[in-house]
């Protein structure tokens, strides 16, 4: 079987239990450093509380596309902002927080209070979650969706969704 039919399953039962996606930009990107600068764009669209979903395989631009986003939402330098694998979660920034974690290595799909990491999204708080896609149905809404897809070589496709009730 190919990859269509499964991915199209997903998306139709996310948009259809979980809420109404709207297409808020896509964008191919041929370089790590376009990534990063849309990724600056993109924060500033962001306002908090917001969590941020962060979906795609291994190597898709994940971690880069938070790099540009950490930045532009001035919580760090882009260099500053590494994986979090290992750790699951970094903290970035003083006022204005940006919390960014990675569900890489968690076996089930859990939600984030399972996860330990409820407590991050709150009035003041940007929070990026990479390998989202691991939330399965437990993913909480409002939230936004971003789709990174390795297109070959440089090339990535990247998808940004909100997902609302
Ligand atoms: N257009 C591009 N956008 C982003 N990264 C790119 C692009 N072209 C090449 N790359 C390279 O692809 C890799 C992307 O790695 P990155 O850690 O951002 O991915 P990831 O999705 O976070 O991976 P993981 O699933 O391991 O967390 C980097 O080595 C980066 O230099
Ligand atoms: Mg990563």
């Amino acid at each position: 079987m190919t990859g269509g039919p499964a991915s199209s399953r997903r998306i139709g039962g996310l948009a259809d239990s979980h809420g109404v996606v709207t297409t808020l930009a896509e964008r191919v990107t041929r370089s790590p450093e376009e990534t990063i600068a849309f990724g600056l764009e993109l924060a500033a669209h962001l306002r908090p509380p917001c969590l941020v979903l962060l979906e795609g395989e291994l190597g898709s631009g994940k971690t880069t596309l938070a790099k540009g986003i950490v930045a532009g939402l001035g919580a760090a330098g882009e260099d500053e902002v590494t994986s979090p694998s290992f750790t699951l979660v970094h903290e970035y920034g003083s006022t204005g927080k940006v919390y960014h974690a990675d569900l890489y290595r968690i076996e089930e799909p859990r939600d984030l209070a399972a996860l330990g990491l409820e407590d991050l999204v709150d009035q003041a708080t940007t929070v990026l979650v990479e390998w989202g896609e691991k939330l399965g149905d437990n993913a909480p809404i409002p939230c936004v969706r971003i789709r990174m897809e390795h297109r070959g070589s440089d090339d990535r496709r990247i998808l940004v969704e909100r997902v609302e009730a």
